[in-house]
């Protein structure tokens, strides 16, 4: 098969490693990439928003699969418009897409399939929201409708702070993405992202993973893309598995094919494990990061065939093997990171690093210059440990991380550490 890989980030260089290694691969291809996305595949020059141009590319290329990494192409149309061609991709159409595009369409499907998820309220003006806080009184949290970069939900332990970010979504903090706004329960518990890959009929269970999404140890300072995740999660035995199967990824998948919005790719259930059991935060549309990188490491399948499959509506809903070894995947930022990441430091000794047991190294905000490795992004490099247990797969992400030189660079020093019970 000949594929072409979207996306630059850790997320698509660990899709592109475990592509890589399949017997199914043939010619692999990847736009925009990163220097370590292109030590598998062929860089090219695609801007994602050109779709003629993409279209033009497969067809030149003879590309049999189009693998989309991030949400902005997918809620965008760029499925339909290369299916349109005849031309197949790994994620939704822009109407399945809706699920991350618009957590007020998210929350309605939720309503209408029965799906679990917390109590919400969605309104157009802040008087009615106001109202609607006066009544149900602090905590609460607060999120923008549209897509507004992880940034759009504010968890307001107080009445002020909840006040304070219903004026700054409707003044227009978040552009478009916050002109509709949901006002949410504050579900307590245990978060953790689910993936589930899907053919629009069919879903099979792959795996889950906790992120670490505050920048500092302990879960505290500001939300970032993600700082590290685990997988396996202990609390996610086969029968809580079996539960997010049953009580949310088969009714939705059922559901968005009974609205003719069928979900094909991977879909991404952020859930809260609450005393109630599995209730549903947020979905995405795509792969999470730095989820991927803990989980697919340990997928003991051929990947491609089953991203394949999820276009060619042929999934087979047989349970897909994982590893019972454990990953741990430590974030790499550049200080600074998230507000104002300084560019252009060089990061040393990371091919020792790559020849370390049970240590994979994934680009995500890396550039090359002639030999050196220059820091170009915020989240600039992610290790991942992988070991027997939980305690082996830390020790060994983070004797990788020591071996850097990188005094520019930073991580939380406590992925995977907490031993979370719900
Ligand atoms: P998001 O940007 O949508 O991933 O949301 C950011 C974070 O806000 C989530 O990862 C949760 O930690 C938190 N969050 C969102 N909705 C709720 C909720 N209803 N109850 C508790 N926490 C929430
Ligand atoms: N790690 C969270 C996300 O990918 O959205």
């Amino acid at each position: 098969m000949n594929v072409l890989l979207l996306g630059s980030g850790g997320r698509e260089h660990a899709l592109a490693q475990a592509l890589h290694k399949s017997p199914a691969l043939n010619r692999f291809f990847v736009a925009p990439g990163n220097p370590g996305i292109e030590t598998l595949a062929k860089a090219v020059v695609l801007v994602s928003e050109d779709h003629e141009q993409i279209i033009a590319f497969c067809k030149r290329q003879a590309i049999d699969l189009v693998v989309i990494g991030p949400e902005t192409p997918l809620v965008e149309g760029l499925t339909d418009s290369l299916a349109a061609e005849e031309i197949k991709a790994f994620g939704p159409s822009e109407d399945a897409a809706l699920l991350e595009g618009s957590k007020a369409f998210a929350k309605k499907i939720c309503e209408i399939f029965s799906i679990p998820t917390a109590a919400y309220a969605r309104f157009n003006e802040a008087d009615a929201a106001k109202a609607y806080l006066r009544d149900k009184g602090a905590p609460i949290v607060v999120k923008a409708d549209g897509l507004a970069a992880g940034k759009g939900v504010v968890v307001a332990e107080t009445m002020a702070e909840a006040e304070a970010a219903i004026d700054a979504m409707f003044a227009g903090a978040f552009g478009e993405a916050g002109s509709t706004i949901l006002l949410e329960e504050k579900l307590i518990g245990q978060e953790v992202s689910f993936f589930a890959l899907c053919d629009g009929k069919h879903a099979v269970a792959l795996g889950s993973a906790q992120d670490h999404k505050r920048l500092g140890e302990g879960d505290t300072g500001p939300n970032t893309g993600g700082m590290g995740a685990y997988s396996p999660v202990p609390f996610m035995d086969a029968a809580m598995n079996e539960r997010v199967m049953a009580e949310i990824v088969r009714p939705l998948i059922a559901g968005m094919a009974e609205l003719e919005r069928p979900f094909q790719g991977l879909l991404f259930v952020g859930l809260m494990i609450t005393a109630q059991g599995p209730k549903v935060i947020e979905f995405n549309v795509r792969f999470g990061d730095p989820e991927t990188q803990a989980i697919l490491p340990r997928l003991e399948q051929d990947l491609l065939p089953l991203l394949k499959a999820c276009a060619d509506e042929t999934l087979p809903e047989v349970p897909l093997v994982l590893s019972p070894q454990s990953a741990v995947t430590v974030v790499l930022a550049a200080k600074g990171y998230p507000e104002a990441p300084q560019k252009g430091s060089e990061i040393r000794g990371l091919d020792k690093v790559e020849a370390m047991e049970g240590v994979i190294v994934t680009h995500a905000g890396s550039k090359r210059d002639g030999h050196k490795l220059i820091a170009d992004g915020g989240r600039v490099l992610n290790i991942t440990g992988i070991g027997a247990t939980l305690e082996e797969a830390r020790a060994r992400a983070y004797a990788a991380v020591d071996a850097i030189d990188w005094p520019e660079g930073f991580c939380r020093r406590d992925i995977g550490a907490k031993k979370p019970s719900p």
